[in-house]
């Protein structure tokens, strides 16, 4: 077996399935639009990126405000989603696949959005073979936390249990499976972001993102082979985010990633201001990096003034050349 590492300092310049375990790769027909804007001169995977079963092109801008939702008067809302816990395989990166467990058949989960002071109501259904749970960020009662042992505890296979608890505070936060053995569910991918918007708004209008830094171990070594944002391996390089010169982009970023303990975010050519958790008591900084543990997440907002290409990437090297790297392309 190739460890990652010795595979780079082979020099190797794109990832091959062979070397990222071929145990866990398998053939795919599958093509994607990606592949028409292949951008040559940058660390790449080779073939094409398969999008139909996972699309972070959609899934970017995709906010979920609840697929029932009721007015309760004085501006707030009931939000209710339903979510089920699924084994899925995806393809992290051309003819890798990853044996992921879902929520909702995807990874990220969905991005859950609801304003501060919303009540919030997660039906949640286990239909995989693992016990798992859903653990929100935020204020609530114990009992609705979704870890061992409190409240319902785990939800067994077939199980079923519904978390309800006012959205607050406001800011940037996530959901993920608090499940034992706790590495190995959240790296299967039981995560996802959950926004709760503050009573106000964010502020400017923006063009609004979310970006989930995570990665994958694919064969079982305790490290990671494939970094991404939004899972999909240099999906943002080979077709860049397309945004308008002078229009506000506000990403809400999460850190995800299991095994390491630090990734990072790094926009070339620019400076951002970012707000730690996006709550909006936290005070901005000025920066064009910055580095999150696992779990912790923030707000960034920045502006192109300048038409062109802007890379951005984690600003661990490593990370970069095994998939975690994007452009933004202003016209
Ligand atoms: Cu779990
Ligand atoms: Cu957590």
């Amino acid at each position: 077996m190739v460890s990652r590492r010795t595979f780079l300092k082979a020099g190797g310049a794109a990832l091959g399935a062979a070397a990222l375990g071929g145990a866990l790769a398998r053939a795919q027909t599958a093509t994607s639009p990606a592949a028409a804007s292949h951008v040559h001169g940058f660390n790449d995977v080779v073939g094409p990126l398969r999008v139909d079963d996972f699309d972070p092109y959609a899934f970017l801008t995709q906010f979920n405000r609840g697929d029932t939702v009721t007015n309760l008067g004085a501006g707030r809302a009931r939000r209710e989603w339903r979510i089920v816990a699924y084994n899925r395989d995806l393809e992290i990166a051309p003819n890798v696949s990853f044996p992921a467990w879902t929520f909702n058949g995807q990874v990220p989960g969905p991005t859950l959005r609801a304003r501060e002071g919303d009540m919030v109501s997660i039906a949640f259904q286990n239909a995989s073979p693992h016990p798992h749970t859903m653990h929100f960020h935020g204020i609530h009662a114990a009992e609705m936390d979704g870890v061992p042992g409190i409240g319902p505890g785990e939800i067994k296979p077939g199980g079923k249990f519904t978390y309800e608890f006012e959205a607050k505070p406001h800011g940037v936060h996530l959901y993920h499976c608090h499940a034992l053995p706790l590495k190995r569910h959240v790296h299967k991918g039981l995560y996802g972001a959950y926004v709760v918007d503050p009573p106000d708004g964010w502020g400017e209008p923006a063009r609004e993102m979310v970006m989930a830094m995570n990665a994958f171990d694919t064969d079982g070594d305790g490290e990671n082979e494939v970094y991404a944002v939004n899972t999909k391996a240099f999906a943002y390089a080979r077709k860049p985010i397309q945004v308008k010169r002078g229009e506000l982009q506000r990403v809400f970023l999460v850190n995800v990633t299991e095994f390491d303990p630090l990734n990072s975010f790094h926009l070339h050519a620019n400076f951002f201001r970012y707000r730690e958790i996006g709550h909006t008591s936290n005070a901005w900084r000025f920066t064009d990096n910055v580095h999150l543990i696992q779990a912790e997440r923030g707000l960034l907002e920045f502006t192109f003034d300048m038409p062109g290409r802007y890379m951005f990437q984690a600003h661990q090297s490593e990370f970069t050349e095994l998939g975690w790297m994007g452009f933004f392309e202003v016209s």
